[in-house]
């Protein structure tokens, strides 16, 4: 049995000024007619053998829930009083899910990849549920095609189980430790979705992060339901340290297994990386909205109010909403989160 679990929970800042800390990029509709976070359920579907779990922020209850009511896929709602990383989220879904199954298999899933080739998807997780029956972490490996310092690395060892055993998991490296792996070809980038019993992943929570545990145990054991809601106690989900299940969990365990995933995914983390998985016309240029361009290459345009001319520029992105306007080098663009920093520090 297959269960899809969905982190809902980051913030989105590269994103700005479309994604805001009230309306975060997974509800958007940026890459199709569906929000990030109803791609993400829809494409489980043909394999799914339960209703999703998602967890999100208190912030956006109304918001995760009208979405996947549109979709009519609305399954159980984990509502976080703060964010604490993905560990802590993905241990309270683990929580819940046991008392309801303790044998289900968790996909997790983040609520914000484009995954442009469904049927490998697809593939590449019925090859991962041998391994996590039989107990093992499960990731989904990526051959890598730069030094991209935001990814966890994985190197592959000895063929396991449709996969490879893990021999080393490493969070987010610098740049030239990223470099010296990529030239290596022994790794692949962690795609960040996970295969695994929740009773599995406990017990290495348990065994490598204690505290971690200790606090959402206490906090789902304070729950309170409405309708649609499993709220965490508050209290007790405070005192939780804040961690991602890749340094909690991933670098850790010696029991992870690598299924290879080639199915053109792309975590869309910033305005550049929309720009690569999008359609361009024949002067390299997306235009999202009403746009005119003259001798421009290579940019990313989206208009949402107003319209955008640009003449004579290279490479830059322009993110024109109602109350903002981002303009942006295309190669810089990791640095829009500064920005949003600069605005919290104002409010
Ligand atoms: N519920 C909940 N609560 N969800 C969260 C929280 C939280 O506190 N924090 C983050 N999330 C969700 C985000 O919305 C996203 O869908 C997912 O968890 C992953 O979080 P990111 O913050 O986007 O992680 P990352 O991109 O820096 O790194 C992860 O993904 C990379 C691939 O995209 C790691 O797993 C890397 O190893 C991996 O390479
Ligand atoms: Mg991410």
């Amino acid at each position: 049995q297959i269960v899809p679990v969905i982190m809902a929970g980051g913030s989105g800042s590269r994103l700005w000024p479309m994604s805001r800390a009230l309306h975060p990029k997974q509800f958007l509709k940026l890459t199709s007619s569906n929000s990030m976070l109803q791609e993400t359920v829809l494409r489980t579907l043909p394999f799914a053998d339960n209703k999703n779990i998602v967890i999100c922020n208190e912030d956006h209850r109304f918001l995760a829930a009208e979405q996947l009511r549109e979709i009519n896929q609305l399954g159980q709602i984990i509502l976080e009083p703060v964010g604490r990383n993905t560990a802590p989220a993905i241990a309270l879904a683990a929580l819940e899910l046991q008392k309801q199954n303790s044998e289900a298999l968790m996909l997790v899933l983040a609520a914000d990849h484009v995954i442009k080739d469904v049927a490998a998807f697809e593939e590449s997780v019925k090859k991962a549920t041998v391994a996590a029956q039989q107990g093992k972490m499960v990731t989904f490996g990526i051959v890598p095609t730069h030094a991209e310092t935001g990814y966890g690395y994985i190197k592959r060892g000895e063929p396991q189980l449709s996969g490879y055993t893990v021999n080393q998991f490493v969070e987010k490296p610098d740049l030239a430790t990223a470099q010296e792996y990529l030239n290596s070809g022994d790794y692949y980038w962690n795609s960040g979705m996970f295969l695994f019993k929740a009773s599995d992943y406990l017990k290495e929570l348990q065994k490598h992060r204690p505290d971690i545990y200790q606090a959402c145990l206490q906090a789902i054991d304070h729950t309170t339901s409405d309708l649609d809601f499993i709220r965490v106690n508050e209290q007790e989900f405070l005192k939780c340290p804040s961690e991602s299940i890749d340094y909690a969990v991933m670098e850790k365990t010696d029991n992870a297994v690598v299924i290879p995933l080639d199915a053109k995914w792309s975590d869309v983390g910033a305005w550049s990386a929309l720009w690569d998985i999008s359609d361009k016309d024949v002067n390299n240029n997306v235009m999202q909205g009403d746009v005119l361009t003259h001798n421009s290459n290579n940019s990313y345009f989206n208009a949402e109010h107003k319209m955008i001319a640009a003449v004579g520029v290279d490479n830059i992105v322009v993110i024109e909403t109602k109350d903002a306007v981002l303009v942006a080098h295309k190669d810089k663009v990791q640095d829009v989160k500064a920005i949003v920093e600069q605005l919290k520090s104002q409010n």
